[in-house]
């Protein structure tokens, strides 16, 4: 690894996530948007969206109060389907200057439902896809080197006993049958800042967030996670699959734990009691900065 050019900076900001801080201006709604900021050792910088919310207007007007240009934006990485993180697509590959490369796994345009009695369509509308030239467009179902030291994590294995598959989810097959989904493209981003630290953002987390970062340290070749940001899906958990999530999570080397979306209060709770000073709960605008050099 001597003559890599190590990826020296990574800041990331939640351009929308569900609340706010107190006095702040940002606009808050239901889902996810992190903004990932990468500087490398020999000067190079990208800018990279993960996820793009639940609307297009929302994220625009952020990314203005941010002051990001959407011409700006190199590549967006999208985790999984569903309207939350992907319903922001449409209203930023519209927007002046788009230029944005798109990255997500081919189940991305499964069609998708939730819901007991009543469903509800959960995913992104195939359209918004063709709005984007082609070759812009990269669907892939493995991990990919997305940017020196970025991966996606492609389809993550679900190895852990206790995170078991959603319920209430389902996918439309082409023989028109309704079955469960087992969300296989819920994917993270991993990002490995200096010598062997990761940076992992997950958007949901349907994966399950254990497996998440099993495969992130696969994929980034480290055990050193220096955060993990994102949604957990933890909210509609039972207290034991929670409290379970927290203490596995605890065993990992984390040194930093910035969550909110669907994980849940509950859950944020046994985080902070458990990380302390090193888990905060994530809100729109907020700011995390990670650096790192080959020594460290
Ligand atoms: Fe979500
Ligand atoms: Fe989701």
């Amino acid at each position: 690894m001597e003559d890599a050019n190590l990826l020296t900076e990574v800041v990331v900001t939640v351009a929308v996530c569900d609340r706010s801080q107190y006095g702040s201006r940002m606009v808050s709604q239901f889902g996810l948007s992190l903004l990932v900021d990468c500087s490398w050792e020999n000067g190079f910088a990208t800018r990279i969206l993960f996820d793009t919310g639940w609307d297009g207007e929302v994220l625009l007007r952020n990314l203005a109060d941010l002051r990001v240009p959407v011409d700006s934006i190199d590549k967006v990485v999208l985790s999984h389907a569903h309207y939350d993180h992907t319903g922001g697509l449409e209203g930023l590959i519209r927007a002046e200057g788009a230029r944005f490369q798109l990255i997500a796994h081919p189940d991305i345009t499964r069609r998708v439902f939730s819901g007991g009695s009543e469903l509800k369509f959960v995913g992104l509308d195939t359209e918004t896809l063709s709005l984007l030239p082609s070759r812009h467009l990269v669907l892939i179902r493995e991990a990919v080197e997305i940017a020196p030291f970025v991966w996606t994590t492609g389809t993550i294995p679900r190895w852990s006993e206790f995170e078991e598959p959603e319920e209430d989810v389902y996918v439309l097959t082409d023989e028109g049958r309704l079955v469960p989904d087992p969300e296989l493209d819920d994917m993270a981003l991993v990002l490995r800042v200096g010598a062997d630290r990761l940076v992992v953002l997950t958007g949901c987390s349907h994966a399950g967030i254990v497996n998440t970062i099993d495969r992130a340290t696969e994929v980034g070749g480290s055990n050193r996670i220096g955060g993990v940001v994102g949604g957990f899906h933890l909210l509609d958990k039972e207290l034991e699959v929670q409290r379970k999530t927290v203490e596995t999570l605890s065993q990992f080397s984390i040194e930093s734990v910035c969550s909110g979306h669907c994980t849940g209060w509950r859950a944020e709770d046994m985080f902070q009691e458990v990380f302390g000073e090193a888990f905060s709960r994530l809100y729109t605008g907020d700011r995390f900065v990670f650096r790192g050099t080959k020594d460290e």
